[in-house]
């Protein structure tokens, strides 16, 4: 165990309803123990997590800094085009290294930490300490410490069209395995081109980051607490659409086709929250598309377990990083990309979508408030479960998105992982 593990263990804390993965018991989004569990047996244990873009870091020495759940990561380009993840924290006495979002290291400057400016190199070697045979041979290390013998943690890096996963573990399987061949097809066809990056935001949610992945997997509620998307029709339930899982459900892909008018009955009877009126948008360009993909798919929301999504909304394409911050606040981070190869015009129809997405998004921003609600909610009925039976009581794909079928999902892998 790598965290600072607590002295109960987790059956004492968790102890999963019979009924399984269609009841989740509420402590889970708010317990602090079990919270210092996840970052061992989830964030370092056998899972891939989204570092960064390549794009952000095209030549040697350049750097971004981001996390794996709570864990500080650097993650650098080295010399010969490869890609290195390490632990941002000295050996020393543990201080965070590097604190820039982004930047470039030459060769003979590369980590320095600002405590005692011990020195690493991009490989977290550490090449170098201050006054290491001290000053007029007074002091200085000791003469048996050995600095090959001590270097900052590396995680395994691998890539897939452009994005950065790292994991700690050795017994992760290769990514692709990881992720299915379901999944990567869905990848290498949203980023169908070299991304470039138009633009970034992040926002800190008042919910336990499990509220947001749970939000990111939920297929009904878009048409119904997003009232932008069911009101301008932009994505109802009855529109064509449905959900796809790889073999282990341990990931997911929600995805709508272009609208059609076909079993509309339920919204226009008003017994579900969509306005009746044919209310319209004063500048509808906001909503101008171009049919980008073949499979006529217009949204397409993809969850890859533990904490990223990649994100198609009409012509908007993006990554979200989900960062822990604690078991009762997180931190959502958007990247919002394009295509090497589009033209001004898409360009500037992408950016325009961005309207509809991030944490103001006239689409998304419920979704930022509303793992606030289940949190405020729970308070004190922290011994009561979820119910998760939409769609009936076990995993897979589906060809309808009236279902939380990859909900179950997440927390069958959750269930695997924890051992509860
Ligand atoms: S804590 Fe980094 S050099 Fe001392
Ligand atoms: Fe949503």
């Amino acid at each position: 165990m790598t965290q600072a593990i607590t002295a109960r263990a987790i059956p004492e804390l968790l102890t999963w309803p019979e009924e399984g993965i269609t009841r989740v018991p509420m402590h889970v989004f708010s317990d602090p123990e079990l919270y210092a569990w996840e970052q061992d047996l989830i964030f370092r244990g056998p899972t891939w997590n989204f570092l960064c873009l390549e794009v952000e870091i095209p030549e040697p020495g350049e750097f971004i800094t981001t996390h794996v759940g709570d864990s500080p990561i650097i993650v650098v380009r080295r010399k010969d085009g490869s890609i290195s993840a390490l632990v941002n924290r000295c050996v020393h006495k543990g201080s965070i290294i590097c604190h820039q979002p982004k930047g470039k290291r030459t060769r003979t400057h590369n980590f320095v930490c600002p405590y005692h400016n011990w020195i690493y190199d991009f490989d977290g070697n550490l090449t170098s300490i201050a006054f290491e045979k001290g000053i007029q041979q007074k002091g200085g290390m000791t003469a048996d410490f050995d600095k090959t013998e001590h270097r900052l943690t590396r995680l395994n890096v691998e890539t897939i069209n452009g994005l950065v996963f790292g994991t700690f573990s050795d017994e992760t399987p290769p990514l692709r395995e990881y992720l299915g061949p379901v999944m990567v097809e869905h990848i290498e066809r949203t980023l169908h081109g070299k991304p470039k990056i138009l633009g970034r935001y992040s926002q800190m949610m008042h919910n336990n980051w499990k509220l947001y992945i749970e939000n990111s997997r939920d297929n009904y509620h878009p048409s119904l607490l997003h009232a932008f998307f069911s009101t301008f029709k932009l994505n109802r339930l009855s529109a064509e659409g449905g959900t796809r899982q790889d073999d282990k459900s341990w990931h997911h892909i929600t995805f709508t086709k272009r609208y059609t008018d076909k079993g509309d009955a339920a919204y226009d009877s008003g017994m579900i929250r969509a306005q009746k009126e044919d209310f319209g948008l004063k500048d509808p360009s906001l909503i101008d598309q171009w049919m980008e993909f073949p499979d006529q798919i217009t949204n397409s929301i993809q969850s890859i377990f533990p904490g990223f999504v990649l994100q198609q909304v009409m012509n908007s394409l993006g990554t979200r990083q989900i960062i822990t911050h604690g078991p009762e606040k997180c931190e959502l981070v958007w990247t919002l990309i394009g295509l090497e190869e589009d033209t001004e015009e898409q360009t500037y129809v992408r950016l325009k979508q961005s309207n509809l997405v991030g944490p103001a998004g006239l689409v998304s921003m419920e979704d930022g408030a509303i793992g606030g609600f289940v949190q405020k909610g729970i308070k004190g009925d922290l011994d009561k479960r979820a119910i998760i039976e939409m769609g009936g009581k076990s995993v897979g794909g589906m060809p309808t998105r009236a279902t939380e079928t990859s909900v179950r999902g997440f927390w069958k892998v959750y269930r695997e992982l924890m051992d509860v």
